[in-house]
């Protein structure tokens, strides 16, 4: 199964506490790490993909901006310990050559690292767009002259997998250019939790629910 996750409503939280933004993405950095001890437990998880950079989050302050590489360069740092404690593999997908070089160096290095586990494979969503994804996959067919089908064009997707199951919280309807190729026939769970209050309880609830639901992927 792979649960996809849209991280929303940090900043929410942080404001609702009289807080800065700031400390809402390092609280949100903290349950990202417990979803990702519960799912490479769960027996039926095998993919849990974060969105945590999209191509549109460029727009915020640069001070905030500058915030959010910091601490996903520390936070890299510091659960490479939980990746390899709990045998997750990790991975990237997004455009990170816009990332400083130090930035992509931690990045390749934790792949590096992980990349022989199996229990769970985690995948962050950095300076990724769906719509970015998609015309990169494109152009790779263009120029490699192979057909353009539904299959090849998965096939180049930085994420060539298909979401059981997407999450957002924090009360918006709507993908915000996540995944929108593999979302095709996704469930979707939108809760009003922000994600700082996100539980592994709620998340357990919504799995039970997920699997209550009868997809039926075109067919009767
Ligand atoms: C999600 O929380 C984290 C990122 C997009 C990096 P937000 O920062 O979007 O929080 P809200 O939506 O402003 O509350
Ligand atoms: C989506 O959240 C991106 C991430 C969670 C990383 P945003 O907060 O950026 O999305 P919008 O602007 O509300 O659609
Ligand atoms: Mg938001």
């Amino acid at each position: 199964m792979h649960l996809a996750i849209i991280m929303d409503g940090n900043g929410r939280w942080a404001k609702q506490k009289g807080l800065k933004r700031i400390e809402g993405h390092k609280k949100g950095a903290e349950v990202a790490k417990e979803i990702t001890i519960y799912c490479a437990n769960h027996p039926e998880i095998e993919i849990l993909t974060l969105y945590a950079f999209s191509t549109e989050n460029w727009k915020r302050p640069k001070a905030e901006v500058e915030f959010l590489m910091k601490l996903l360069d520390n936070w890299l740092k510091k659960e490479l310990d939980t990746f390899i404690k709990n045998e997750v593999k990790f991975e990237a997908i997004g455009d990170i050559s816009k990332f400083s070089k130090q930035l992509q160096d931690r990045i390749n290095y934790t792949k590096e690292k992980t990349k022989n586990f199996t229990r769970l494979t985690q995948v962050l969503a950095l300076n990724y767009g769906s719509k970015d994804e998609i015309t990169r996959a494109v152009k790779k067919l263009i120029e490699k002259k192979e057909e353009i089908t539904p299959q090849n064009i998965q096939k180049n997707l930085d994420l060539p997998v298909d979401v059981d199951l997407l999450i957002r919280t924090s009360g918006e309807i709507r993908v915000s250019n996540f995944l929108l190729w593999q979302i095709a026939y996704a469930e979707m769970f939108f809760t009003k939790t922000l994600w700082p209050d996100f539980t592994t309880k709620e998340l357990d609830k919504i799995i039970k629910e997920f699997k209550q639901r009868e997809r039926r992927f075109g067919g009767i």
